[in-house]
């Protein structure tokens, strides 16, 4: 049996929450501890409210931790901080994604409900695939890149680290947002993004921030 927890007790974690449930309904090996956050949740979460980075650093025995956290660039400074060598990361994927071929998804990553990849796609670690997004054929999601519900990436998209796709945006063939940079919602990128950038509309342009 695998002691599990989710890391982020806000919307985000208990949509993972539910994923962890029915997962267990299906008969995976969980049990189910409760929310880690830096925030304190206890008023809200009672006894599932399990503490924040600091308890989880000093946790004593293996645990598995669901990092539901939306945007990459914090996942990526949280999994900096969580230094407890009983920690292990989960990939938790939702029973009501559609596969349609063999695909790889590294640890940490987190596939939810109504998400659909074809082939040939390689998912890295700690990526995030929210509901209903689209991934076509060939694509490369490289560690804590992320995609919001609703959008679509075409055929042989690379997202690099940290790259994060809106809700209901659509990347087309071929195009490749590089590490840091962001699609804002609904946005239409018909270009490669290059780094540290955010670009929003149809056709996207970069904004200035
Ligand atoms: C693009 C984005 C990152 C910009 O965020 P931001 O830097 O905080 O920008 P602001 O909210 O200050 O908006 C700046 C301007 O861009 C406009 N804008 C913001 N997002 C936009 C979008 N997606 N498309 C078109 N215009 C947008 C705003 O209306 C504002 O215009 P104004 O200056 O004329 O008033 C953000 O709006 C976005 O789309 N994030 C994705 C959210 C998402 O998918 N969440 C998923 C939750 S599950």
């Amino acid at each position: 049996m695998t002691e599990i927890a989710i890391y982020g007790a806000g919307g985000f974690g208990r949509e993972v929450n539910l994923i962890v449930q029915q997962l267990i309904k299906k008969g995976f090996p969980y049990h189910f501890l409760g929310f880690f956050d830096d925030e304190d949740k206890s008023s809200e979460l009672g006894k599932l409210y399990l503490g924040n980075t600091e308890t989880l650093n000093n946790w004593n025995s293996s645990i598995s931790i669901a990092l539901a956290i939306g945007d990459g660039k914090i996942r990526k400074k949280v999994i900096e901080r969580i230094t407890n060598p009983r920690v292990e990361f989960s990939k938790v994927v939702s029973p009501h994604a559609i596969f349609n071929d063999i695909i790889s998804i590294g640890t940490g990553s987190i596939i939810c409900a109504g998400a659909n990849l074809t082939t040939n796609i390689q998912v890295g670690e700690f990526v995030v695939i929210n509901l209903n997004a689209t991934v076509g054929h060939d694509c490369k999601l490289d560690n804590f890149s992320s995609i919001m519900p609703g959008a679509n990436l075409a055929g042989e998209v690379n997202l690099k680290e940290c790259a994060f796709v809106g809700s209901g945006a659509n990347v087309l063939n071929g195009v490749e947002i590089a590490e840091n940079s962001v699609l804002g919602s609904g946005g239409v990128l018909t270009k490669d993004l290059e780094s540290n950038k955010t670009a929003i509309g149809v056709p996207a342009k970069i904004i200035e921030k």
